[in-house]
């Protein structure tokens, strides 16, 4: 029998980027094209199994990005052991966004925590604000995981997800 690991995940990032898509796409498969705004935060868990027979539960606190929440931010983020940083990839302002809430993270959160950047709403091509090259590069620069996502088609959540549960200490 493999062992089991449980991880605390914290989702960042402004309102209306799809954080909370991207957390029911994982959790429950599913998309919603009209989802109302979290009020406060919201908790979920799931788990992954690995392919050395290891199985990886996250506790998922599903942050709201409105302005009026943001001071609640540190009380979610202070004992998670990983962070996913979400921006619109139709959205500039929303990568700028991000990129606060990673250098907050590197600032006052655990030294260990492993932080992914997700480029949600990859479904919308044709709108792109921020191109692909350009997030790449700032992740590598600030040692992030990268990805870019979709919540409503499901491209790359499911290996958003699995690519942190793999950087995780295993041991
Ligand atoms: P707050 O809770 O206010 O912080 O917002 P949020 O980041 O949780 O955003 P939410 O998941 O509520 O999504 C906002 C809107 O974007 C909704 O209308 C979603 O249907 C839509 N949306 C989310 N993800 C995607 C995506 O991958 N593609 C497209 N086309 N729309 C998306
Ligand atoms: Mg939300």
């Amino acid at each position: 029998q493999g062992k089991t690991y449980q991880f605390k995940l914290v989702l960042l990032g402004e309102s209306a980027v799809g954080k909370s898509s991207l957390v029911m796409r994982f959790v429950k498969d599913h998309f919603d094209e009209y989802r109302e705004s979290t009020i406060g935060a919201a908790f979920l868990a799931q788990t992954i199994s690995l392919d050395d027979n290891t199985t990886v539960k996250f506790e998922i606190w599903d942050t709201a990005g409105q302005e009026r929440y943001k001071s609640l931010a540190p009380m979610y983020y202070r004992n998670a052991n990983c962070a996913v940083v979400v921006y619109d990839i139709t959205q500039s302002a929303s990568l700028e966004k991000a990129k606060a809430w990673v250098n907050e993270l590197q600032r006052q959160a655990d030294p260990n925590i492993v932080i992914a950047l997700a480029g949600n709403k990859s479904d919308l091509d044709s709108r792109r604000a921020v191109e692909t090259e350009t997030a790449q590069a700032y992740a590598d620069e600030a040692g992030l995981l990268f990805f870019e996502t979709s919540a409503k088609t499901a491209h790359n959540v499911t290996q958003l997800f699995t690519s942190i549960a793999k950087r995780m200490p295993l041991d």
